[in-house]
């Protein structure tokens, strides 16, 4: 299959997410995309700081029709937009606020897409939800790939609400799976539709590390809703020679990461002094992966993989939880004396491992970053953008209502 160095346009949903973010800036930095569509819900894991300097330079594009949003009422540019929507939620309203903002009709909406194709803007905005097939299929027209990254990514909120993760990681890859196809997408047509899956789809790696043919085995319900979209994705290769690729990355550290996993959770809750949660006795083991060699991975699948294939992304870098909280502690100069050791996450992965040899042998991509120093740099980066993280924790009330639900009594008792 020819390699295709350069797309034309990208949609990238779930772009003001972690590593959706990440992305975006990889590749218009390296010109694998010469234009990006974000397409994102902002539901409380989207960022708007994430898409600076982009998003400051754009009119932030949010439907009027579509099923994102049911009912728009402008009340002027002053006072707040009056939203009534069944599918998002309304969070996204204060992030939105210091940005400019233009409600479109969906033909608007299609018109702005023409013009972006010929105009010297690189990055264009809209606000909406990947379940919302109007709308997806007015954007699936003006571009040439797809990357999904939109999901519901936190596997201890799915235990708390997995209905979300069926919506978002399953419905919604169906609605672009089959916006792609309604528009004619083939193995000729020179598409290019990426799905984002996880390593977590393989279940826990007892012995050894899993590679692209050893069975899926998904255990709670983040890893269950990936493994179907994953599936649903190879499905539409094989029967509807949809041009696919699917990938598989492990654990992904770096900037930019929402404050409710791991690394953003243990380094600020160390600079604040406050108890730094393990679960169980935090042996649990994770390949770590820095976002720009994950970036890198998918930019390379997605210019070079052959369709239809599952590519793992990992750097190895096996390391227990417990090691990963002391090289931040260390790293802060705080005392291990915060960490607090709190009831296990029910049907926790012990471990996970897989392989990336497939990408390397096949396509030559390697990791350019040592765990050592990426997770330093990530640890100093989350020290000198404490406004980032700040604003977070500060506008979003459902962050507090999750950490109060899921470690109130994990951290009293
Ligand atoms: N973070 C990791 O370690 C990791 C590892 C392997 C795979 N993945 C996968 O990579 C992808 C990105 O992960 P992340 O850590 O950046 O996630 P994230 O939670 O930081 O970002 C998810 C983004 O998707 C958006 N979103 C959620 N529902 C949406 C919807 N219905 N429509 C449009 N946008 C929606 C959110 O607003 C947010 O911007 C996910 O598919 C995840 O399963 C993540």
């Amino acid at each position: 299959m020819e390699k295709k160095t350069h797309f034309n346009t990208v949609l990238v949903t779930g772009g003001a997410g972690f590593i959706g973010s990440n992305f975006v800036k990889h590749i218009l930095d390296t010109n694998v995309a010469k234009k990006v569509v974000v397409l994102d819900a902002f539901t409380y894991a989207g960022t708007p700081e994430n898409l600076s300097p982009f998003i400051e330079k754009t009119e932030v594009l949010i439907t009027t029709q579509g099923e994102s949003f049911e009912k728009v009422e402008w009340k002027g540019d002053e006072e707040e937009i009056e939203l009534q929507s069944q599918k998002l939620p309304r969070q996204w309203i204060p992030k939105l606020k210091p940005y400019r903002r233009r409600l479109v009709s969906l033909s608007e909406l299609r018109e702005r897409l023409d013009s972006f194709s010929t105009a010297e803007e690189r990055f264009m905005l809209v606000v909406g939800s990947i379940t919302d097939a109007p709308l997806v299929e007015s954007l699936i027209g003006s571009v040439d790939a797809v990357v999904n990254f939109a999901a519901e990514t936190h596997v201890d909120r799915s235990i708390l609400n997995p209905g979300a993760f069926l919506t978002t990681d399953v419905v919604g890859t169906y609605t672009l799976l089959e916006a792609a196809r309604k528009a004619g997408w083939s193995k000729e047509s020179g598409h290019r539709f990426l799905h984002i899956s996880t390593d977590e789809v393989y279940g826990v790696a007892y012995h050894g590390s899993f590679t692209e043919e050893s069975p899926i085995s998904p255990r709670n319900p983040y890893s269950a809703a990936k493994a179907a979209a994953d599936r649903l994705t190879a499905s539409f290769f094989t029967t509807y020679g949809l041009p696919v690729l699917i990938v598989r990355p492990s654990n992904n550290f770096g900037p930019y990461q929402y404050p409710e996993k791991l690394v953003p959770v243990m380094v600020i809750n160390a600079l604040n002094n406050k108890p730094l949660p393990i679960y169980g006795d935090g042996t649990q083991k994770r390949e770590w992966l820095f976002v720009k060699d994950c970036c890198s991975g998918v930019a390379t699948v997605l210019t070079s993989g052959r369709l239809g294939e599952v590519y793992n992304i990992t750097a190895g870098n096996e390391r227990e939880n417990r090691e990963v909280v002391h090289r931040i502690l260390k790293r802060l100069g705080k005392p291990e004396s915060l960490i607090r050791h709190v009831k296990d996450r029910p049907g926790h992965d012990i471990r996970y491992s897989i392989s990336a040899e497939k990408l390397r042998r096949e396509l030559g991509w390697q990791p350019q970053h040592s765990f050592e120093e990426a997770m330093d740099a990530t640890i100093d980066w989350y020290v000198e953008n404490k406004e980032w993280w700040q604003r977070i924790l500060e506008r979003d009330e459902e962050y507090r209502r999750f950490w109060e639900e899921w470690y109130g009594e994990r951290l009293a008792t």
